[in-house]
Order: structure tokens, then C-alpha cells, then sequence
């Protein structure tokens, strides 16, 4: 065969099992399109394990009905499946979604159901007028530039009441990859971002529990919101 058609060949195998994968499943086929338009924003190329999202709402888990919960950066929805799982009566649910067409994937999905909002916004603009018991987030925080991180991190802490909880996901080695192959200026971002974590983890009472059952595995982070700020 000459090498023409072996190019032919691989293009079409490549063009069929994107067409089966979308056809199977198109939430994540979505998903990763937009990780190819937005990397930085979108931060994962397959969407959060089911494992990872049930530790991720262990403290939401722990309060008693009825709940504030607010899900931060929700995709196509894997973590809001399993928090809607667990919703109880009088529960209240927002979902915060900056990619407009994740967030309208978001309403078909979950626009039916009473209990749950749906806001298309960076999560540094949405102003309820209520706080959260728990907070659950899976923005790409490592992603972002410190001075990005900052106000998202303010934000998370002021949107959460005092003894309510937020829970983020952090990619294990992501922080080490990316200092690796950092140059000098993204090498020094990196250190203002770990000491813009350390700060607030530090600043309450933090649970750090490994999930290795995701794509990349991760590390999830429970901050504890002292009563006292
Ligand atoms: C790593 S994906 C996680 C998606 C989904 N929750 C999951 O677990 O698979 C991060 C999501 O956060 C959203 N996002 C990024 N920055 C955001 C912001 N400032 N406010 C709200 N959502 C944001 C992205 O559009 C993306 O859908």
C-alpha cells in the first residue's frame, strides 16, 4: 500500500471513532471540544470520575437538609449528577458555568429539575444573596495565573457561610509538571499560586484526600470555613 493510503486509512479510522464517541457519548465529545477551544479554562480533557465526585461532596454530605450548595464550573455535569443524587427536600442547588455552550448543555440536562439554578457566569460575578453550607468546585485553578486564583479563592470563601465547607479539586503533580516546564516569569506564577493555596488552606481547617480512580488523579482539598475569618 503506498503511503497515501496508509495516511487515507489512519484519517478515516481517527474520523470514525470521533463520530462513535460523539454518537455514544456527547456530553464528554463536547467537552473535549471546548477543552480545544478554552485548555486554560476547561483544564481537563474527560470529565471528573464518579469516584472523585462522591468525595468531593463528602461534606455536603455531612450537613442536614435544607442546604444551600453551590457547584462552581460544573462542564457537562458529571459532579452535579451525583450532588442532584443526594439533593433532599428544601435543598437548594446553584450551578455556576462560564462557557456558555457547557451552560446551556447544563439547562437541558438538569433545566427540569426545581431545586437547582443554573447561572452562565464567572463564578467571580455571581452575587446571591445568600451563603453556602458547601461549596464544591472543579475550576482548573492550577491553570490560571495567580492573579486570577486570588479573587476566585475570595470569592469561594466570602460565597460560603462560616462552618460550611469548600471542596476543590487539584490534579496530583500538576503544580511539579508545570514548574518543570515553566520558564522563568510562569516559574515564578507557579510559587505566588502554591502560596495563594497554602494560605487559604492554612487559614482553615483543610482535609486533603488522594482520588486516584480519575483522569488525571487528583487530590481533593476540604477547607473548613472557621467560624472566625
Ligand atoms: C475541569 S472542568 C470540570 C468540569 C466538570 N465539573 C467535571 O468535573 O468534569 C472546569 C470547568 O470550570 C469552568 N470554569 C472555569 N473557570 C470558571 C469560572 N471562573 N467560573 C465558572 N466556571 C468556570 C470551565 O468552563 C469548565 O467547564
Amino acid at each position: 500500500m503506498s503511503i497515501w493510503r496508509w495516511i487515507l486509512f489512519g484519517a478515516t479510522t481517527v474520523f470514525v471513532s470521533v463520530m462513535l464517541y460523539c454518537y455514544f457519548s456527547f456530553g464528554s465529545c463536547l467537552f473535549f471540544a471546548r477543552f480545544l477551544y478554552e485548555p486554560g479554562q476547561t483544564g481537563s480533557i474527560v470529565p471528573t470520575s464518579r469516584i472523585a465526585a462522591t468525595e468531593l461532596i463528602q461534606p455536603m454530605l455531612a450537613t442536614q437538609a435544607p442546604r444551600h450548595i453551590l457547584e462552581v464550573g460544573a462542564g457537562t455535569g458529571p459532579v452535579t449528577e451525583v450532588i442532584v443524587e443526594h439533593l433532599q427536600p428544601g435543598d437548594i442547588l446553584d450551578v455556576v458555568e462560564v462557557d456558555d455552550e457547557l451552560c446551556d448543555l447544563l439547562k437541558q440536562k438538569f433545566g427540569y429539575h426545581e431545586q437547582l439554578g443554573i447561572h452562565c457566569m464567572p463564578v467571580e460575578q455571581w452575587q446571591p444573596d445568600y451563603q453556602y453550607d458547601a461549596t464544591i468546585s472543579t475550576i482548573p485553578l492550577m491553570n490560571l495565573t495567580a492573579e486570577q486564583i486570588a479573587p476566585i479563592l475570595k470569592q469561594l470563601e466570602t460565597l460560603t457561610k462560616p462552618g460550611g465547607s469548600v471542596s476543590y479539586l487539584e490534579y496530583i503533580g500538576g503544580a511539579e509538571l508545570k514548574k518543570l516546564l515553566a520558564n522563568k516569569d510562569e516559574s515564578e506564577d507557579v510559587q505566588k499560586k502554591l502560596a495563594l493555596f497554602d494560605a487559604f488552606q492554612n487559614k482553615h481547617d483543610t482535609n486533603t484526600v488522594s482520588v486516584m480512580a480519575n483522569v488525571p488523579p487528583t487530590y481533593v482539598h476540604h477547607v473548613g470555613i472557621k467560624k472566625s475569618r
